[in-house]
């Protein structure tokens, strides 16, 4: 876990980290140390030597005078404000390139508190590694950042004390989501996921901080009719769970309460629609979801806010055997729809229909949000860092949205359009499984839809390609497993 402090006071790390940035009209590089006077002359002189361009994601270490190190993490253009996403790519960026140190005093231009929080969370999700089965060859690893001080004038301010505080929680349960994705399906199963839940809710106080964490096992499962989730596991030795986190505020009256439902796939192999072997690698992230919801609650009650939550992960692993679902096998969901199972790797509506149902008995609930690794479709429409929101309620998407902009977490709108629901019609039973092709990800989101109340506002969040990046790391964003959906599912009961 990495610590953030503040200081207004000399810097006593080795390494100082300031921003920056270039001016657009000739190219002209600005140092932006924030409140920090900096002597630049000589700075700006080897910088230039260098050919430092302040471009994002650019990192320069030179020698210092005051400290050991000074590290130039780049801002891209010059701003009189930068917005905080800039801010926070350009913390996790450094913290970064920094690994192998245990500290340093980040000094970036914050003007406000948001800002100092953008640099914390920053700084403290690009200080990640996964280290875990690091064996023989763990101590090649060069361990990520511990402390980090943010060097701000406004130091002493309880509120941004308070941000600091929020962006350190915000940024360890991010890694508890990252380390779940990371984890190998030879560790992360079902049942093991749920122990890890009910650890990290114990760790973060259980009961005292108004959480409980219950977990339905594959005969519960199955007694009780969750023919989604069942149909699903059965395939495999490791059998599914359904595990629910609830939190109720303490010693406050929630103003709002929501469900959050997350896909909880922990390997998806296509089952008997078995996927290439070239990249199947990458679907140990297909509990992306699960974790994201499940950690997002955890850090909710730790940050004390007044809003309910009940978290439900539903977990499978969709494996290949002589048990596993066969295509045009006919199951019943939670609640009695029937399903014709065309394409067993179309799996994760049916874990998240069950949930969707389940998660909807609860009286009282304000809206519900699921999040989940969906469709390959995602990732041909909105590429690899744009995630998609589907919905049947344009004013808690709006919401959604201008809270996912100020997290710095990109998501975009897309359509439900009615004419596609035609596809999902079944000969033998209520609904298939698969659809049209073409707007795959849309044709997943109206499946959905068919288990949603008409009245409860619903947002589909289809997180497919963000929530796991093969590609190189970026910003604050590491290799693996990045913990997309976690800030935004916050930021809606921290600020709406
Ligand atoms: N888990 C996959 C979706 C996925 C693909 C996630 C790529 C992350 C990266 C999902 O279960 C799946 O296999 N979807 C199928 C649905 C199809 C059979 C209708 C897909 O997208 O191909
Ligand atoms: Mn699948
Ligand atoms: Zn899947």
């Amino acid at each position: 876990m990495t610590t953030i402090r503040l200081s207004d006071g000399i810097v006593k790390d080795d390494v100082l980290v300031v921003g920056l940035s270039q001016k657009s009209s000739r190219g002209s590089l600005v140092i932006e140390s924030g409140d920090l006077a900096l002597e630049t002359k000589s700075l700006l002189q080897t910088l230039g030597d260098l050919g430092a361009t302040g471009k994002a994601d650019e990192v320069i270490k030179v020698p210092g005078t005051s400290t050991r190190l000074i590290v130039f993490t780049g801002l891209g253009k010059n701003a009189t404000t930068y917005d905080n996403e800039v801010l926070r790519r350009a913390a996790g960026a450094a913290a970064r390139a920094l690994a192998g140190n245990s500290s340093a005093t980040f000094s970036l231009p914050a003007k406000n508190k948001e800002a100092i929080r953008a640099i914390g969370e920053g700084a403290a999700l690009g200080s990640y590694a996964f280290s875990s089965f690091k064996g023989s060859t763990k101590g090649d690893q060069k361990t990520p950042l511990k402390t980090i001080t943010i060097h701000t004038s406004l130091a002493a301010v309880a509120e941004v004390k308070q941000e600091a505080k929020s962006a350190e929680i915000i940024a360890q349960y991010t890694s508890l989501v990252r380390d779940l994705i990371n984890t190998p399906p030879s560790h992360l199963t079902p049942e093991s996921f749920c122990s890890a839940i009910s650890d990290a809710v114990k760790k973060a106080g259980g009961a005292a901080a108004g959480l409980k964490v219950s977990v339905m096992n594959e005969s519960q499962l199955k007694s009780k009719g969750y023919g989604g989730i069942t149909a699903v596991g059965q395939g495999s030795v490791n059998p599914p769970r359904l595990v629910n986190i609830s939190y109720t505020p303490k010693n406050v009256k929630s103003s709002k309460k929501y469900a959050f439902v997350g896909k909880g796939i922990t390997f998806d192999t296509g089952g008997l629609a078995l996927k290439p072997a070239l990249g199947m690698e990458a679907m140990k992230s297909d509990m992306s979801g699960a974790a994201a919801v499940c950690a997002a609650t955890i850090a909710i009650a730790l940050l004390k806010l007044p809003v309910a939550i009940e978290a439900w992960a539903p977990l499978a692993e969709n494996m290949v055997s002589d048990t596993a679902t066969r295509p045009s096998d006919v199951i019943t969901m939670y609640g009695g729809k029937t399903i014709e199972v065309l394409n067993p790797d179309a799996e994760g509506r049916l874990v998240l229909g069950d949930a969707l149902v389940k998660a909807q008995e609860e009286d009282g609930l304000d809206g519900i949000i699921d999040v989940a690794t969906l469709t390959g479709a995602q990732v041909v429409a909105l590429g690899t860092r744009t995630s998609a929101v589907m919905t049947n309620n344009e004013e808690f998407s709006s919401q959604f949205l201008k809270l996912a902009a100020r997290t710095g977490e990109a998501f975009w709108p897309m359509p439900l359009p009615i004419e596609l629901r035609a596809s999902l019609d079944s000969p033998v039973a209520d609904m298939a499984n698969i659809g049209e092709r073409m707007g795959g990800m849309l044709v997943a989101g109206l499946f959905l839809k068919e288990f949603i109340s008409d009245d409860l506002p619903w947002l589909h969040l289809d997180i497919a390609g963000p929530a796991y990046n093969e590609g190189q790391p970026h910003g604050y964003t590491p290799v693996g497993g990045t913990g997309i959906a976690l800030r935004t599912l916050v930021a809606l009961a921290e600020f709406a």
